[in-house]
């Protein structure tokens, strides 16, 4: 594979403090070698070695490429009455979950495929270079295998959402779901490469003891755990995550002291979506007690077509930053290394030598600008594993 060397980098943000200055490691007049699909080298743009090819950033921001660490992008259909009603006032329930059910399933491959492929390139184009994909629309054995088999032509970080709700033809048998669940559909998502298994602990859902008992014979068969937890009331979720060593717990829109407390003591990321906040017009997550706590945070999109209909990761962080009392460096850190944590990797998020090279340029001096200037499309080159996009 031709080396890329990234030259005449006014801000260089390598998410890793060790690498610079501040919690972001920001370097000035920096450069960057990628070979082989990791970065190789990282110096000043003056000593910059010979590649194959050249990236000028002329001056710009340059950072991790954004890690999007919960999305729901296997769907058909969209949403956009509900969300009008909403906005006229009615309060989001979860329940427009089953209009996408009847969608999704009513679809076929070739269609799913589509939409997932807009979505994910929308995201690219916007710097996400890293995006979790979960099933959860399906919700019958032959329908999430399907979703997760799709979602896995685009990301290894796939999800098994079969606990999304309980679907129209279950209603009043929970207990029968649940074991649907916990055997046929777990064994086909197995099948279909889902890497992660997830449940939407909420009420309207799934309780604690529905949730910790799908969650732990997923983990189980080896798939790592992640939680809907806290999204519309404060409930069980968060500590039913640190309970069970959740990779995250995603939400945490209403929490307790305890929660936050028991979030700040583990190793489970809070994983923050303020996309759906904005989109169900709710009071926002508390990521200043969380971060003051010492909880590590992630922002993600939470893009599906009922409570987030965003790919949008510079759009999380302005409303972080406007909303949430994030300061522009934490959002950033969120957006990057926070959802690599959420998602146990390594790898992704920073900007350090042997990560792998995915890589956002800004139309903008500082990484600052992607909440100062909001909803303006700032990044205009992406660099996916090594490669111009
Ligand atoms: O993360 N909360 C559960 N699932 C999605 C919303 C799904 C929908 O409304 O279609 C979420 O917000
Ligand atoms: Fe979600």
């Amino acid at each position: 594979m031709r080396s890329l060397l990234v030259t005449n980098i006014g801000e260089l943000v390598t998410a890793d403090p060790a690498w610079g200055e501040g919690p972001l490691g920001i370097r000035h007049n920096a450069a960057l070698v990628i070979d082989d699909r990791r970065v190789e080298w990282i110096g000043r743009a003056a000593d910059a070695p010979a590649a194959d090819a050249r990236l000028d950033a002329d001056g710009a921001a340059v950072l991790p490429g954004f890690v999007d660490s919960h999305s729901h992008l296997v769907f058909a259909g969209d949403r956009a009455p509900e969300f009008a009603a909403r906005m006229g006032g009615q309060p989001y329930t979860g329940g427009g979950i089953r209009t996408t059910v009847g969608a999704t399933r009513a679809a076929d491959d070739e269609q799913l495929r589509t939409n997932v492929a807009r979505l994910r390139n929308e995201a690219l184009r916007q710097g996400t270079t890293t995006m979790e994909i979960k099933s959860g629309y399906g919700l019958s054995v032959a329908d999430e295998a399907r979703s997760l088999r799709v979602a896995r032509e685009f990301s290894v970080e796939t999800t098994f959402l079969g606990a999304h709700v309980v679907p129209a033809e279950y209603a009043d048998r929970t207990d029968d779901y649940v074991s649907l669940v916990c055997g046929p559909m777990l064994t086909a998502a197995r099948s279909a490469g889902a890497r992660w298994i997830d449940v939407f602990c909420e009420r309207g859902a799934f309780d604690a003891d529905h949730s910790r008992a799908i969650l732990t014979v997923g983990a189980d068969a080896g798939l790592g755990v992640r939680i809907h937890a806290n999204q519309l009331t404060e409930g069980p979720g968060v500590q039913l995550a640190v309970e069970l060593n959740a990779a995250s717990a995603d939400h945490c829109t209403h929490l307790s002291a305890a929660d936050i407390a028991a979030l700040a003591g583990s190793a489970t990321v809070a994983t923050l979506l303020p996309g759906a906040e904005f989109s169900t017009r709710s009071p926002y997550p508390p990521a200043r007690a969380l971060i003051d706590a010492g909880a590590t945070v992630a922002l993600a999109t939470d893009c599906n077509p009922g409570s987030s209909y965003t790919t949008s990761m510079p759009f999380c962080i302005a409303l972080a930053v406007r909303e949430m009392a994030m300061t522009p460096a934490e959002a950033v850190l969120a957006a990057t290394r926070g959802g690599a944590a959420a998602l146990r990797r390594r790898d992704i998020g920073h900007l350090t030598v042997g990560a792998r090279g995915d890589l956002v340029v800004l139309d903008a001096p500082s990484y600052v600008h992607l909440a100062y200037r909001p909803g303006v499309p700032l990044t205009t080159t992406v660099v996916l594993n090594g490669e111009l996009v």
